[in-house]
This record gives C-alpha cells, sequence and structure tokens, in this order.
C-alpha cells in the first residue's frame, strides 16, 4: 500500500471485532513505530502492550473518573459528562490491544517523537488491516502515580499516547478536514517541475 493511501485511509476506529491480534503483527506495529524519526536519534519510546482484559477495564473506568473529577475542559461539556458517567461506554471501545507509547525520559523533543512513533504505528495499522485509535481520554489517569504504577512505568515517565489495537467491527466515518490554511512564501515550483532525475527535471551534474 502506497503511503498516501494509507494516510488517506487511516480513521479513528471506535468499533472492534473481539478477535485478539497475534503477537507477530503487535511486534511489525512496534517496528514500524520505531522507525519514525526523533531529535538526535534518541529514539525516547517506550511501548507497553496491553492485551489483558481486566486491565483494559479496569483502565477505563479509573480513567473515565478520574476525568469526571478533575474536569478537564474536555469532560466539562455536557455531551462528554454523560459519555462518561455512562457505564457502558469503555475508553478502548472493545479493542483487544492497548500500545501505550511513554517516554521515560523528559527531554526536550520526547513528546514530539513518542508522537511521530505514534502516527508510525496507526498508519502501520492500516497497512496491515487493523484499526487504531489515540485515546487522548486516558492520558490523565495514565499520567498519575497510580496509572504508572499499573502498567510498570517509573516514576518519572510520560505517557504520551495510548492507541486501541484491533480489527474493526465496521468501517470508520470519513471525518471531514478543514481547508488547509497555507502561507506560500517564495516562488513556486510550475507543475511541470518533478523529482530530481524526472524527464521534466532539470539536467543533472555529470
Ligand atoms: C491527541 C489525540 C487524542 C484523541 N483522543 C481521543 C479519545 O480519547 N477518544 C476517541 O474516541 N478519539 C480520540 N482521538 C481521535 C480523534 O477524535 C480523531 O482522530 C478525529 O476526530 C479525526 O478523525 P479521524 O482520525 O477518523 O480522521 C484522539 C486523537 C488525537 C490525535
Amino acid at each position: 500500500m502506497e503511503v498516501l493511501e494509507a494516510i488517506r485511509r487511516r480513521r479513528a476506529v471506535r468499533d472492534y471485532l473481539p478477535n485478539s491480534v497475534p503477537v507477530a503483527t503487535l511486534r511489525q506495529l512496534i517496528t514500524a513505530a520505531s522507525w519514525a524519526p526523533s531529535a538526535m536519534n534518541q529514539q525516547p519510546w517506550h511501548f507497553t502492550v496491553v492485551t489483558e482484559r481486566a486491565m483494559l477495564d479496569d483502565i477505563s473506568v479509573r480513567s473515565k473518573a478520574w476525568l469526571l473529577k478533575t474536569a478537564s475542559d474536555m469532560s466539562s461539556s455536557d455531551h462528554f459528562r454523560d459519555m462518561l458517567r455512562d457505564p457502558h461506554f469503555h475508553l478502548f471501545y472493545g479493542a483487544p490491544a492497548l500500545v501505550v507509547i511513554s517516554t521515560p525520559v523528559s527531554a526536550q523533543w520526547s513528546v514530539e517523537d513518542c508522537s511521530l512513533a505514534a502516527q508510525n504505528l496507526m498508519l502501520a495499522a492500516v497497512d496491515l488491516h487493523l484499526g487504531s485509535c489515540w485515546i487522548g481520554f486516558a492520558q490523565g489517569w495514565l499520567n498519575t502515580p497510580e496509572g504508572r504504577e499499573c502498567l510498570g512505568l517509573s516514576a518519572s515517565s510520560c505517557v504520551v499516547a495510548p492507541i486501541t489495537i484491533g480489527y474493526p467491527r465496521s468501517e470508520a466515518p470519513l471525518v471531514s478536514r478543514k481547508a488547509p490554511i497555507v502561507t506560500w512564501i517564495g516562488v513556486l515550483p510550475s507543475a511541470e517541475s518533478g523529482p530530481p532525475g524526472s524527464s521534466n527535471s532539470p539536467p543533472s551534474h555529470p
């Protein structure tokens, strides 16, 4: 699959089949994630893979309670409050696996690095016919001492991206995008120019 196609096809999947994801497939996703660029090639990411159903349920319950208690921006809207109060609302939508990308070091750019790894992982999931969704709602509680302990992370760790992984039960709806706001500075290349070496590009030096 072409990268551009994977980018277009990736959706936040919120409905999963209960089928578990083979460990070899999870490893493929993590390998793809680890090919992300990182500042000074520090690769400051740590992957925690949770497939234990009881723990997924527990994280969901505790994260919802934490959001309601702390009343962050998201959970203070009526819509989200109702959702979080609903005992049937599972934060992970029944996904059989959660990959939590965290960083053990709070170095400059480690959050950016982990986010790039997260995007690689979600795009690789498309290629492997898997669905994914970054669950920001789980970040708050997972970054508490209890949350870190539950995942076996050190006290200095920062949880950046909890990502559900599983086989989609149904096709996720296409969510529209705003037209990108772009400022062009400089002379725009003509439509005919292409990558170096293509017939339209200027001759290269011998
Ligand atoms: C940082 C971040 C946090 C998110 N948190 C949640 C979440 O807690 N629950 C959820 O269902 N989706 C969450 N999403 C998914 C977004 O809602 C989704 O990407 C967006 O609506 C666009 O839809 P699309 O990914 O299908 O194009 C999150 C996405 C990002 C990048």
